[in-house]
């Protein structure tokens, strides 16, 4: 039986991940701003199996808040296995280039605040000899593109961040993940045609990030092919990329 907190619970990505741990029996700690939302996915999961689950609602826009959900978590479950960060944004990209403060408030959403969460596991986890770090970036943080560079720049920043990390506390015994979808249909992407090959749904994501992090994997592409396209895209050469319209 193992314990998680999950930063971001109410994602769909993050139910479905979740849904699948609760039927192997695990502790949850779910963090998240919607109170009756967590309620609901709480009783579902008890209802699949779940060992325990406790909610906690934090708008994770608070650091200073961090740290107390930490030791509450600890304290609930006693011991903490792994914490899966899921939340998100999907910025206004038009909006993000007239108006900067707009432009910080989805960085520091999409960017600070899991680097905030991070540190705090990344002590704690270190200072144990184990513990996993499993965070949702994005395909997007590969690579700038005029259509979502503020997101993408943002999810860039986490995954460097978690290669640093990944690097630093790998000798300590310490996994970390970095999970990097491509288009997936959830509440986020709700305004977008889908539809097609590129598309995944939430419970096909899940269950790459489930079997990445049973197998310690470091950086995981799902669905796997996003790995191959984001070689390709990767690849173009500056001077062509800049006259594309991506
Ligand atoms: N969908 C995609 O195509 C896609 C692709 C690549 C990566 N991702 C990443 O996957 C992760 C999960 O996204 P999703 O697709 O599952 O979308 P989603 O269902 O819209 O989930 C986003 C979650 O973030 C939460 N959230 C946002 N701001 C918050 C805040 N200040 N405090 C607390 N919670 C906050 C939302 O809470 P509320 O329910 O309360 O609003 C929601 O539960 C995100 O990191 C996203 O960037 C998604």
């Amino acid at each position: 039986m193992k314990n998680w907190i999950v930063i971001g619970a109410t994602s769909a990505i993050a139910e479905s991940v979740c849904r699948l741990w609760s039927t192997r029996g695990y502790n949850l700690f779910l963090v998240g701003r919607n109170a009756d939302k967590l309620e609901s996915v709480k009783q579902d999961y008890t209802v699949r199996g779940a060992d325990t689950v406790f909610t906690h609602v934090l708008d994770i826009a608070q650091l200073d808040k961090h740290q107390a959900c930490w030791e509450q978590a600890k304290a609930a479950m006693g011991r903490i296995d792994g914490i899966f960060i899921a939340h998100g944004t999907l910025p206004d990209q038009k909006r993000c280039e007239a108006d900067f403060n707009h432009a910080l408030t989805e960085i520091n959403i999409n960017a600070t605040s899991v680097l905030s969460f991070c540190t705090i596991a990344a002590n704690e986890f270190e200072t144990a000899g184990s513990g996993h770090i499993a965070v949702i970036s994005s395909v997007a943080g590969d690579r700038g593109r005029q259509s979502n560079y503020v997101y993408g720049s943002a999810k860039g920043m986490v995954s460097l961040f978690l290669q640093g990390l990944r690097n630093r506390l790998f000798k300590r015994g310490v996994m970390v993940t970095t999970i990097k979808p491509g288009f997936v249909d959830s509440p986020m992407t709700a305004d977008f045609e889908k539809g097609g090959p590129l598309w995944a749904t939430p419970d096909q994501v899940a269950a790459g990030i489930v079997k990445s992090i049973d197998k310690n994997r470091g950086v995981v592409y799902l669905p796997w092919f996003w790995w191959g396209i984001m070689q390709v895209i990767k690849s173009i050469p500056e001077f062509i990329f800049k006259r594309l319209s991506l």
